[in-house]
């Protein structure tokens, strides 16, 4: 860790227009500089660095924020990386501070569980030739299972011993941690508080990682009891959908031959590799995850999918491809012979016998789901286009358009579909699955730089963000002010309010959120609500997707309108009128189906981010989203002077300028006050700091005024 003071030098030291010049051709626009965002792909610029704010600016993708923001973005690394890259640009030492008590906790907690099982390991290894029950039971079950000696070795299969504190006791008397196996899960604590062996007469699969430590165990039952297989609870070093059986023996194979073999238990992935194919890993029993198959990919990008050839494994094997496909891997399918689990089938052929057939019988899954299905749906139409249907789905999920092509290819052959259907098809698909992707990923990213915000905001202070403004540090009083602006920005943020500049003078439209932000960033303010300010940055991420959305709207609305226009110049043509008549009708009718139009779209555009937000995935956003779309307006009055009931969104051009001035009028008040506080605190010798800190109040009371003549002089206070 980077100790507060020397985090400080270094943000000191680093000067946004050096930083950004070693990514970006930067020309000089009045006070300011501009280039082509490195964040997007651009032909005109819209990246605009600040120097004397220290802070960078996309004015289209909305990237951007301090040195220490945009290294990070840029080289996609952590705070602490990312200070530690500029220190070295602008050669600062940097001594890094130790762990915290706390972290080294976690570190040697972590240490301490690997150890403890790495001993339970070796253990009940131990126990399987040391024991008299051990041999008897254990060994004679393997043996009997046909597991070779040096299957048994080579994966540290072990025994526990059958009585409720066998290892406990050892544990204990070797001086180990008892909390340490209760974390590990090798010991429970009974309903009387007891403490007893979770693992007891079962033979031990022990689970390493890919560096070859414990992390968990699988003991199967011997005695036909309710529980066949117990495992170890996930953990520190445990993350079920992270870790594969199999994987630290394999791993080698797996890359010498750029292929695995994925099959369902443990007992399959020993009898594959004594049957000579030690390329095999195991998923336990579950559906393959993400987090597995990125571990895969680590290593090839050949996966073969065993399955016995039934109805279940057929379902089993076609249940993962999808988001195989997506992770770029090439999959096939071998079903083997009805009844048979790889562990069976290796048991009855030789080596030799099990290579052959799986040269003949592997089958590409998207050619055997297409096959498959189409049998399936054979004479059926619905089922038939079903079938094709979930075909498309695959083929969309491939990210190498070339791959998909073949496949559509093949696909259009196998199921008797034109071509050009199925390229469409899986083409609109894609782009959606796409789309959702973007999407997702522009939601992490946000969620990401919001939380180093806050961590920078909140660890090193002050920053050029909060500036000056020391009195914008969340005092409660904020609160109401705040909560005030988020709410218009929340109900009405992508609403186009009004002609902007960007740094370099050249007019953009903004909407409300994008307004509000040039106006707090001119001032140095920011929302001291944590969920506000991520909500925030949620809603200036919006504009691309709304832009998207807005037109799909139009077009909708270009149909719906063609109707009712057509159903107008109809009722018309009804009418008995002179044809004069008729042209004025029909101008009517057009002025109405405009106004009509306008009015609808303006809809759209003011219930868009509300609409947006109270489905979001984050837990703050989302219920500050419904809160503010539910609440009715503590300010507003629904009625002007003449009782005209004018909606809210139509008074935006006042409202959202006063909120913002009556925060800053809140600010101001709080620094006043701060300052005062400091002269009756200062000793009277003081008089130095004293004169200094009046001549601030002095200005910080000019301010105020002249915010109050921004708005009229009128004064408003939200009410609480
Ligand atoms: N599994 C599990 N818990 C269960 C059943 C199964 O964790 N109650 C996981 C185990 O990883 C197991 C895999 O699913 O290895 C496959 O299950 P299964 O085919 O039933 O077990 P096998 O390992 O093949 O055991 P055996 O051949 O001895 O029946
Ligand atoms: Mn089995």
């Amino acid at each position: 860790m980077i100790d507060r003071a020397t985090a400080d030098r270094i943000k000191d030291a680093a000067d946004i227009v050096e930083v950004v010049s070693d990514y970006v051709h930067l020309t000089r626009r009045g006070s300011n500089f501009m280039g082509l965002c490195p964040f997007h792909n651009e032909r005109t610029p819209s990246f605009s660095v600040n120097r004397r704010k220290n802070m960078c600016y996309c004015f289209s993708c909305h990237k951007g924020g301090s040195p220490v923001n945009f290294i990070m973005e840029k080289e996609g690394i952590n705070y602490h990386d990312a200070l530690l890259h500029l220190a070295k640009k602008y050669g600062i030492t940097v001594e890094e501070r130790e762990l915290t008590d706390e972290e080294r906790q976690l570190q040697s907690r972590r240490e301490g569980m690997l150890v403890v099982n790495e001993w339970a390991m070796e253990k009940m290894e131990n126990n399987l030739t040391a024991t008299d029950e051990g041999r008897d039971i254990g060994l004679q079950y393997f043996l009997q299972r046909g597991i070779t000696n040096e299957a048994i070795r080579k994966f540290h299969l072990g025994y526990a011993i059958d009585r409720q504190t066998a290892l406990s006791d050892e544990a204990k008397a070797a001086g180990h941690d008892l909390e340490i196996l209760k974390e590990v899960g090798l010991v429970g604590i009974s309903g009387n508080g007891n403490m007893y062996d979770r693992f007891r007469g079962r033979v031990i699969f022990p689970i390493q990682n890919t560096a070859g430590k414990v992390v968990a165990f699988g003991g199967r039952d011997l005695k036909g009891g309710p529980a066949k297989y117990v495992n170890s609870p996930e953990s520190d070093i445990y993350k079920k959908n992270r870790e594969l059986y199999g994987i630290y023996q394999a791993k080698n194979e797996i890359v010498k031959q750029d292929k695995c073999f994925l099959v369902e238990g443990y007992m399959d992935v020993i009898g594959m590799w004594q049957a000579g194919m030690k390329n095999a890993i195991a998923s336990s029993g579950t559906a393959l995850t993400d987090g597995q198959i990125a571990l895969i990919h680590r290593f090839t990008e050949n996966i073969t999918l065993l399955y016995d050839g039934d109805a279940a494994g057929i379902k089993a094997a076609l249940r993962g491809i999808d988001m195989l496909l997506s992770h770029k891997m090439r999959v096939k399918v071998l079903l083997l012979p009805d009844g048979h689990d790889p562990d069976s089938f290796a048991r009855i052929n030789t080596p030799e016998q099990f290579r052959k057939y799986v040269d003949e019988h592997e089958t590409d899954i998207i050619r055997f789901k297409a096959q498959v299905l189409m049998n399936d749906a054979a004479g059926d139409p619905l089922k038939r286009s079903e079938a094709i249907r979930s075909v498309v789905e695959s083929l969309a999920c491939i990210p190498d358009p070339i791959t998909a092509n073949v496949y559509i290819q093949e696909c259009s052959r196998l199921m008797d579909v034109d071509e050009s259907i199925i390229a469409t098809e899986t083409r609109r698909m894609r782009a959606q699955i796409l789309e959702k992707r973007r999407m997702e990923r522009k939601y992490e990213q946000e969620r990401d730089k919001l939380a180093t915000d806050i961590k920078e905001h909140s660890s090193v202070a002050p920053d050029h963000r909060t500036g000056q403004q020391s009195g914008n540090t969340g005092s409660p009083s904020l609160m109401p002010y705040e909560k005030q602006l988020i709410r218009y920005c929340v109900r009405y943020g992508m609403m186009d309010f009004c002609e902007g500049m960007d740094e370099s003078g050249n007019a953009v439209r903004l909407n409300v959120a994008e307004y509000v932000y040039v106006d707090l960033e001119l001032e140095n303010i920011r929302f001291s609500v944590p969920a506000f300010e991520k909500t925030f940055s949620v809603i200036l991420g919006l504009k691309e997707q709304y832009e998207q959305d807005l037109l799909k709207f139009k077009a909708t609305q270009d149909v719906l309108f063609q109707q009712k226009r057509e159903e107008g110049i109809k009722a018309i043509s009804m009418k008995e009128m002179e044809l004069s008549m008729i042209a004025l009708e029909e101008e009517r009718l057009d002025e109405s189906l405009k106004a009509e139009r306008l009015e609808e779209e303006k809809m759209f555009s003011a219930e868009y981010t509300s609409r947006t937000l109270a489905s979001h995935e984050d837990d703050d956003v989302r219920i500050l989203a419904n809160q503010c779309a539910n609440d009715v307006q503590p300010l507003s009055r629904r009625f002007d002077k003449i009782g005209n009931n004018i909606p809210e969104h139509d008074r935006l051009f006042d409202l959202i300028p006063r909120a913002i001035t009556e925060w800053k009028q809140e600010i101001t008040k709080l620094e006043i006050n701060r300052l005062m506080e400091l002269i009756r605190n200062a000793g009277s010798g003081d008089t130095e700091l004293t004169a200094e800190t009046m001549r601030q109040i002095a200005s910080l009371q000019e301010t105020m005024r002249d915010i109050a003549k921004s708005i009229g002089e009128r004064v408003i206070s939200p009410r609480r």
